[in-house]
């Protein structure tokens, strides 16, 4: 049953799911029902593969988990507020998330499109308080703010590719956008707390990330066709109902489980100049092409 990675993960979530409780608390001034969104949001669930990958990648660079604390509960914290928009009825419209009710089903739709902008924004209050020096922290806050743009960039796309054949290059850019983005924040971040500045690290990490972030969503695409509801938290078939473009669709089933399967290698092979620190690296690429959730 246990195995590294999942002792890797259920580590960095003992290790943040504190960290978001207490920095949700310490906001003040919040009006309660905003601030009871936000904690539902983010405090309900999730398997935090972006922290971990923000904890591993700095400790591939020879950090410790406490420097990475504020690049994983930042990315987390823009995530959630990513997956509540994703959710609403102008969007995706769905009722479940993370075995609940959405965001906006739990409170209201006005409700939960603030507390989305809220997390947003409170991302960068995380970054900005942390220990590091000013100058990892101004790196930090750019990656965050161009992947969160980005992030809203590939949502738009993926929106407008509703019901249209799109080309595998298409595709790819809606998928890189809404997910690979952020999953390379996470792990550039990660390095940056780490004190890394050397570019042919931070290169080989951007291309980890890159493959990984696409495989992960593949493998997303993928999950909304063979999963369980119950099991995804999350409604299943959801894409097929939507006709959204995805890599099963336009690949069929078992050319996207290749794909998956062949970004996988492509991550894990990228971290060969990193040398021998990459152990949580490659779990985390592991676990994230063979999950059921
Ligand atoms: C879901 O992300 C949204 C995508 C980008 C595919 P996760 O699968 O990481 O969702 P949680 O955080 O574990 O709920
Ligand atoms: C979401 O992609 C990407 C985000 C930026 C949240 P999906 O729409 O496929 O994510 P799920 O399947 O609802 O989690
Ligand atoms: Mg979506
Ligand atoms: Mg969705
Ligand atoms: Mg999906």
């Amino acid at each position: 049953m246990s195995s590294p990675e999942n002792n890797f993960l259920s580590d960095c979530q003992q290790r943040i799911q504190p960290w978001l409780d207490d920095f949700l608390q310490q906001q003040n001034g919040l009006a309660s029902h905003l601030s009871a969104a936000m904690r539902y949001a983010v405090l309900n669930g999730g398997k935090r593969v972006r922290p971990a990958l923000a904890y591993a990648s700095c400790l591939a660079c020879g950090g410790t988990l406490a420097d990475a604390d504020s690049a994983a509960g930042a990315v987390e914290l823009v995530h959630c507020y990513s997956l509540v928009h994703d959710d609403l009825p102008c969007m995706d419209d769905d009722d479940l998330r993370r075995g609940l009710p959405t965001c906006h089903k739990a409170f209201d739709e006005a409700t939960a499109l603030l507390a989305g902008d809220t997390l947003q924004a409170l991302a960068f209050v995380a970054l900005t308080s942390s220990h590091l020096d000013s100058s990892q922290i101004s790196r930090q806050v750019q990656k965050l703010a161009l992947a969160s743009a980005n992030m809203a960039v590939g949502q738009a796309l993926d929106l407008a590719g509703e019901g249209q054949q799109l080309s595998l290059a298409e595709l790819e850019q809606i998928h890189e956008h809404k997910t690979g983005a952020l999953i390379r924040a996470s792990v550039l971040m990660g390095a940056i707390a780490a004190g890394c500045d050397d570019e042919t690290t931070l290169n080989a990490l951007d291309l980890y990330a890159a493959k990984l972030g696409l495989a992960f969503q593949v493998h997303d695409d993928i999950l909304d066709v063979i999963g369980d509801t119950e099991k995804l938290g999350k409604q299943a078939g959801a894409d097929a109902e939507h006709d959204k473009a995805t890599y099963p669709a336009l690949l069929g089933l078992t050319e996207a489980q290749s794909l998956a399967a062949q970004l996988h290698d492509e991550a894990v092979f990228a971290l060969k100049p990193l040398g021998c620190r990459t152990n949580a690296l490659i779990w985390l690429a592991d676990f994230l092409v063979a999950r059921d959730h």
